[in-house]
C-alpha cells in the first residue's frame, strides 16, 4: 500500500521480508540508473533484510557494486575498535561488504579510534562534499525519533559531530552489547544537514514498537525534539515499513 504525506512516500508491506526487499530493489534502482552513485549507509536491526537481498542479488549478477563512487555510513560508536563486533564497521563488513563486489577504498565510515573525534567529524563532511554529496542514504528511525544519532534535543545540529548518546539509546543498542555499561557513551553522526542534504532519502522501518513515533514523524509537528520529523522537509524521501510499524500510517 502506498500513500503520501506532503513530500513523503509511505510504502506499507504486510513482512519485514517484504520491506526487505523492496528496500533492496531501491537501492538497485539507483545503481542501476547511476552505477558511479554515492551510497549512503545505515547500521541496525532494520536494513538487515535489506542487505541480505543485496547480497544475493549482486551474487546473482542482477547488481554491480564495482563502480560506485564512494560509500558513507550514518555514524559510528566512540571510542570503539574496527575490529570490535558491536563497532558499526564490522557490522557493515559482516552484513554487506564482505558479500558484495565493491571497492574496499570507496568505503568510508566514521572512525570510532580516532585521536581527536572533533577533527574526525570534520574530515567526514569535508570527504562527504568531495564526493559530490549522497545521492541515496538509508536511514533507520530510533525509538525515539533519532536519525542517525541524533538525539532529542533542543535545536538540530547541522554538520557531522560528536555526539553523547540518551540513555534511551544507550538502553536500546545494550542488546548487542554484554551489558548497558558496555555501550559506548558517544559516537560520530552525520548532522541533521548532511542528511538532509542527500538528494535522495529511504527511511526503513519495522516491528511494533516503532509505530508511534514513526506516525508522529510523519504526520506531527516539525520539531527537534523528535529529529526525523525535520524529513518533512526533504523533496524526495520514501519510507518503507512492515505492516506493524505503518499501523497508524
Ligand atoms: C544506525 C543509526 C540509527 C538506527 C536506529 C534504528 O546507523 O544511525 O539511527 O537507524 O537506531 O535502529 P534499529 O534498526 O536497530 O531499530
Amino acid at each position: 500500500m502506498k500513500k503520501t504525506y506532503g513530500n513523503i512516500t509511505v510504502c506499507i508491506y504486510e513482512t519485514y521480508d517484504e520491506m526487505s526487499e523492496h528496500a533492496a530493489a531501491f537501492f538497485a534502482d539507483e545503481i542501476k540508473r547511476a552505477p558511479g552513485s554515492v551510497l549512503g549507509f545505515a547500521t541496525g536491526s532494520t536494513p538487515v533484510g535489506m542487505y541480505r537481498a543485496l547480497a544475493g542479488m549482486n551474487k546473482q549478477g542482477e547488481i554491480d557494486f564495482s563502480r560506485v563512487r564512494a560509500t558513507f555510513n550514518l555514524d559510528e560508536y566512540y571510542p570503539i575498535n574496527k575490529t570490535d563486533a558491536q563497532s558499526y564497521y564490522y557490522f557493515m563488513a559482516d552484513n554487506l561488504f564482505d558479500h558484495i563486489n565493491i571497492d574496499r577504498s570507496v568505503i568510508h565510515i566514521p572512525n570510532g579510534q580516532a585521536a581527536d573525534p572533533a577533527a574526525e567529524a570534520k574530515s567526514y563532511e569535508q570527504q562527504i562534499a568531495a564526493a559530490g554529496g549522497i545521492d541515496l542514504q538509508l536511514l533507520g528511525i530510533g525509538a525515539n525519533g533519532h536519525i542517525g544519532f541524533n538525539e532529542p534535543g533542543e535545536c538540530f545540529i547541522s554538520d557531522t559531530h560528536v555526539v553523547t548518546l540518551t540513555p534511551s539509546t544507550i538502553d536500546a543498542n545494550s542488546r548487542f552489547f554484554d551489558s548497558p555499561e558496555a555501550v559506548p557513551k558517544q559516537a560520530l553522526t552525520m548532522g541533521i544537514k548532511t542528511i538532509m542534504s542527500a538528494k535522495k532519502i529511504l527511511l526503513v522501518c519495522a516491528s511494533e514498537s516503532k509505530a508511534g513515533i514513526l506516525r508522529d514523524a510523519v504526520t506531527g509537528d516539525i520539531t527537534p525534539k523528535l529529529p526525523a520529523s525535520i524529513l518533512k522537509l526533504h523533496a524526495d524521501v520514501t519510507v518503507m515499513t512492515d505492516a506493524a510499524a505503518g499501523k497508524y500510517l
